[in-house]
């Protein structure tokens, strides 16, 4: 028993991580009823106020638009912001918060590309990501206009693309075009599967991880970052001092 004990506690932290070093998350879904994230306001203030609990000072929301389901626009995203913001504020809980987007790369981006008019985080940082069953077509292409436009891109959970796990290459392709990469904290707790957990510390091991994102949705997603607050490769990927959180 006394082994069996040595070998799980070798695996995980004895305390939970203080994500306060990163200062600021900068993917989630916590306006109410315009996405798959948070629907009610109450859910909104609780997922925020534990969030704040756990050490973030800054909550970058970024809201799905996509062309089917979420056509969500600037305007739906900052009342909703408003509204979140309002209700933080009577709550009492001292953060601060922002939204941008999480763009699907897809059959209507190019348009929202031209447009010019795209929601950014930082300094002219673009969230995007990719269908989990195959890439768009053209995705490449797009990625490389959204970069001749002047836009920085960050690509939301590369972890989850499974149709990548046999072809390394195309994350290494990726860092060679200057697209930063975004790991799903609770990737490393196994909340999606074991093999999105494998690649995600491969991607760590490999030093390919830019930002650090909660996409948080709901109750379920803050179980899992709880659950990742004592992985190791959470306490691997803070301390590499190559996260780039807090410049947001
Ligand atoms: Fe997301």
């Amino acid at each position: 028993m006394k082994l069996l004990n040595n070998l799980f506690s070798g695996k995980k932290l004895k305390e939970p991580i203080d994500l306060s070093p990163l200062k600021t998350d900068m993917h989630s879904h916590l306006i109410p009823g315009i996405d798959d994230g948070v629907q009610t306001i109450e859910e909104s203030v609780d997922l925020i106020t534990k969030l704040q609990r756990h050490g973030f000072k800054k909550l970058i929301i970024t809201p799905h638009i996509q062309a089917d389901y979420y056509k969500n626009t600037h305007e739906i995203i900052f009342n909703g912001l408003e509204e979140v913001s309002k209700a933080v504020r009577k709550a009492g809980i001292s953060i601060q918060l922002e939204a941008a987007a999480e763009y699907m790369i897809d059959d209507g981006f190019e348009e929202k590309l031209k447009s010019g008019k795209l929601m950014t985080l930082g300094d002219n940082y673009v969230l995007v990501e990719l269908s989990y069953y195959d890439p768009h077509p053209n995705f490449s292409q797009l990625l490389f206009e959204l970069q001749l436009e002047g836009f920085k891109i960050i690509l939301a959970h590369p972890e989850r693309y499974t149709y990548w796990f046999n072809d390394f290459k195309k994350y290494e392709e990726l860092k060679d075009r200057n697209i930063f990469l975004q790991l799903n904290t609770i990737s490393l707790s196994g909340y999606y599967t074991l093999p999105v957990k494998k690649m995600a510390e491969k991607l760590i091991d490999n030093n390919m991880i830019d930002f650090l994102g909660t996409d948080m949705h709901n109750q379920t997603y803050m179980q899992g970052l709880e659950k990742s607050l004592v992985e190791k490769y959470l306490d691997k990927i803070l301390s590499s001092g190559k996260l780039l959180n807090d410049s947001l």
